[in-house]
């Protein structure tokens, strides 16, 4: 496999290996070595790799109807949108998209049209991520992320994540929406404290804003809840997910609560491939995977193992995040020394940070694979720091 003379563009630092084959938690190569993949390409593969009930849905789809235009009704999309909006709890209404970032636009429009005229500023926090589409790459709080592509949407403020009083300050008449992710993840893995959480909730609604959680890395049971919100106990306006949603599939879902929703009237918004049959099959088969084998439920007691595991390494000082949304974080700035490692190794993990490492495995990892996960990062890390 020619990787060297490629024509896909130069958006990716990519380690060289090609991946051919996967199942559960392992990935092979081309070569025939094998990878216990704790990174589920980045928080999407929940239900495992090449996760049988899923292709069966998929395959029973396509040969049934693969695309039909949002125009018209179909099965697949109307059972998602009942499924998720029963999953969120409230009476809510559910957009389909084919990404995170999609998901996130959805909910920038939505909340600037429910706001009205005058009331465009959506405010976000520092560090944060939602996506690299124009829009969302303005909401995105890291500045090095903007550069060469002025000039964005304006309407974007950033303040400190966490911070109750900053947020506040940032309100404004232009207000519509404060935006953010329960745990950031691209920036580090930090969650939200709970009282910054549930004061953001009172100040939308004393101020009467739109407030709007990104679950695209943190939904689908990755917090052992299926969104990050239902662990606080704070409820959203609106809010996204993605990534797992069709464990690989590209999907993404805007959901609002009723009120919010009823922003959008035909012509507002709208996919040409968003929410077509095929994905929200493989979603519904997700979702039913997840549910019937109790993997959500057993988030709580793997994150536990980890992280005690983790916190056992010399030259681990903190392990961040939520259910199997965790950093371990080293002493030394030899994270991607400690990445490249591990990989030659057979695990595969990434980092966040120039000292965070993060796992975010497959829900389906079973103990013996953290217990195995836990012992080669041992490894990498002695290898690395001597
Ligand atoms: C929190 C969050 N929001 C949005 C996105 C963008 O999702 P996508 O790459 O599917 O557009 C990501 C991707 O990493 C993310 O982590």
């Amino acid at each position: 496999m020619d990787f060297i003379n490629h024509h896909l563009m130069n958006t990716y630092g990519r380690i060289p290996v090609v991946f051919d084959w996967g199942r559960g938690c392992m990935l092979k190569d081309t070569s025939g070595k094998e990878y216990l993949d704790c990174l589920a390409g980045l928080a999407v593969v929940s239900a495992g790799h090449a996760n049988t009930e899923v292709a069966k849905a998929v395959c029973a789809q396509a040969e049934k109807l693969v695309h039909v235009s949002n125009l018209y009704w179909q099965e697949a999309g109307i059972k998602l949108a009942e499924k998720l909006c029963s999953m969120s709890g409230g009476k809510r209404f559910c957009f389909f998209g084919n990404s995170g970032a999609e998901a996130n636009e959805c909910a920038i429009k939505l909340a600037r049209l429910w706001a009205g005229e005058g009331r465009f500023k959506i405010i976000c926090a520092e560090r944060s991520f939602h996506g690299r589409s124009l829009a969302t790459l303005a909401a995105t709080g890291q500045p090095a992320k903007w550069e060469g592509f002025d000039p964005l949407p304006s309407g974007f403020v950033h303040v400190p994540f966490n911070d109750l009083s900053a947020f506040t300050e940032a309100v404004d008449d232009e207000t519509a929406a404060i935006m953010i992710e329960v745990i950031q993840g691209e920036g580090g893995v930090y969650p939200a404290q709970p009282e910054f959480l549930q004061g953001l909730r009172q100040l939308c609604t004393e101020r009467n804003l739109a407030l709007i959680f990104d679950e695209v890395q943190t939904g689908m049971g990755r917090t052992g809840k299926w969104w990050a919100f239902q662990t606080y106990g704070v409820e959203p306006d609106i809010f996204t997910t993605a990534k797992a949603l069709a464990n690989g599939l590209p999907i993404g879902a805007c959901i609002a609560s009723e009120s919010f929703a009823a922003a959008f009237q035909p012509g507002n918004h709208g996919s040409t491939f968003g929410g077509g049959p095929v994905v929200c099959e493989a979603a519904l088969a997700t979702i039913g995977y997840l549910e019937n084998g109790g993997y959500i439920k057993q988030v709580t007691q793997k994150s536990r193992l980890l992280t005690d595991g983790l916190k056992d390494i010399r030259h681990v000082v903190e392990v961040r995040g939520c259910g199997l949304i965790l950093a371990a974080v080293l002493d030394i700035p030899l994270a991607a020394q400690v990445v490249e490692e591990a990989f030659h190794r057979g695990l595969i993990l990434n980092a966040v940070t120039k000292d965070a490492i993060r796992f975010t495995p497959p829900l389906v990892i079973s103990e013996q694979q953290l217990l195995k996960a836990q012992e080669i990062f041992r490894k990498a890390i002695r290898t690395v720091i001597r």
